[in-house]
């Protein structure tokens, strides 16, 4: 009776039903091991704990926040994008700071676009993206990341006179893994410009990136109408702490700051110290957790491939996005696959209709463990 149309429009998850499954599989005495969400299982730098241990002992910290205080954080994100990116942006004006990239999308929606506007959204997806959508009140207009182009968006094959208000993108992607090349950004913000379309880059796993592949930022293309939403959830294994931040086009950035002027108060002081001294530490200690997701991707993708999975080698992200044959009810096989082996996966339907016919793992266990549940999944018939 209470709920709003907006609320009403956020579609359901199938990740209750997965709980669920978990449930039943836990009930039968099974080992549950549960590789359906993407949350590092992996601790931040100790440095880093030392300082939100530090702050919390300091009762400078205790107040809210106000803009002038995330000033060393938005000078860390800015000494960041220069240092890795080679992208110079104003911390003033051009950075603000975001209680994880999730609520930094979602506000920033409602801060760029208005009720009717056209979003076009890759599919698959990361499923908040239309939640986000629905409670702005956009049209989403799918995107479709096809396995024949490497999941990258073909956008040359979308009608000439789609004009969408946002394009968002995510690369290194989830759930497909796929990443891109230097040349991709300068080409899609030159599309988004000839539209008058602001292009969104969400950059959650811009650093957990394997062997010699290093993430470009959308910001590389010109800071002019492209936003990037950056995290320290997978880089750093804060996905608790809830930070990351925003940085871009100063228009939207001023939009988004008015927007969550009347929403929240910035994160906690602590881990705002927390998270810039993560943002400054050298490149190797930032690094050692992509490391372990590799060596992960190293022992996972090859069994999968073993037993018939077709999986794309990752260069990126903490998945592998695999396509099983003959697999047409992924919701269905991954429920089946829960209450029969204890092993959680994500169904491919749950991040869009393209996603039909694939699962996705997430490298969220030791490489054993991994190797024991693409054992026991071998065993599910689809
Ligand atoms: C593509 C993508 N964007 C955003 C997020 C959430 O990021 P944050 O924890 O910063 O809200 C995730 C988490 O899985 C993700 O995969």
């Amino acid at each position: 009776m209470w709920a709003s149309q907006r609320a009403g429009a956020v579609p359901g998850s199938v990740f209750a039903l997965m709980d669920a499954a978990k449930e039943r599989a836990r009930a039968a005495g099974r080992a549950v091991v549960d590789l359906s969400i993407g949350s590092s299982d992996l601790s931040p730098p100790e440095a880093v704990l030392s300082a939100l241990r530090g702050a919390t002992r300091d009762p400078g910290t205790y107040r809210y926040p106000l803009f002038s205080d995330t000033a060393p954080l938005r000078e860390a994100a800015a000494r960041y994008l220069g240092r890795r990116f080679g992208v110079t942006v104003d911390p003033q004006t051009e950075v603000l700071p975001l209680i994880g990239a999730q609520e930094g999308l979602a506000h920033l929606l409602l801060a760029v676009t208005d009720p009717g506007d056209t979003l076009l959204l890759p599919d698959p997806g990361y499923p908040p993206y239309l939640g986000a959508a629905a409670v702005a009140g956009v049209r989403v207009a799918p995107l479709p990341l096809r396995e024949d182009t490497g999941f990258l968006p073909d956008l040359d094959a979308l009608p000439q006179e789609l004009r969408p208000r946002a394009l968002l993108l995510n690369y290194p992607n989830n759930p497909t893994s796929a990443v891109v090349d230097d040349a991709f950004f300068p080409r899609v913000a030159a599309w988004c410009r000839e539209r008058g379309t602001l292009l969104i880059h969400d950059h959650p796993y811009a650093e957990l990136t394997y062997d010699d592949y290093r993430a470009p930022s959308a910001l590389q293309a010109g800071l002019d109408g492209v936003v990037e939403l950056h995290s320290l959830s997978k880089t750093h294994h804060m996905g608790g702490f809830r930070v990351g931040f925003a940085a871009g086009d100063a228009g939207a950035i001023a939009a988004l700051a008015r927007v969550k002027g009347s929403v929240d108060f910035h994160p906690y002081l602590g881990i705002q110290r927390a998270a810039a001294l993560a943002l400054d530490l050298p490149e190797a200690l930032g690094r050692q957790g992509a490391a372990v997701f590799q060596a992960r991707r190293d022992a996972l993708v090859p069994a999968l491939r073993d037993q018939g999975w077709a999986v794309a080698w990752p260069q990126a992200s903490m998945y592998a996005w695999a396509r099983v044959p003959g697999l047409r009810d992924s919701v269905a096989f991954a429920v089946r696959a829960a209450e029969q082996t204890g092993v959680a996966l994500s169904p491919g339907a749950a991040f869009g209709t393209q996603g039909e016919g694939y699962v996705r793992l997430a490298l969220v266990q030791p490489p054993e463990v991994l190797l024991e549940a693409a054992r026991r999944l071998g065993g599910v018939g689809v």
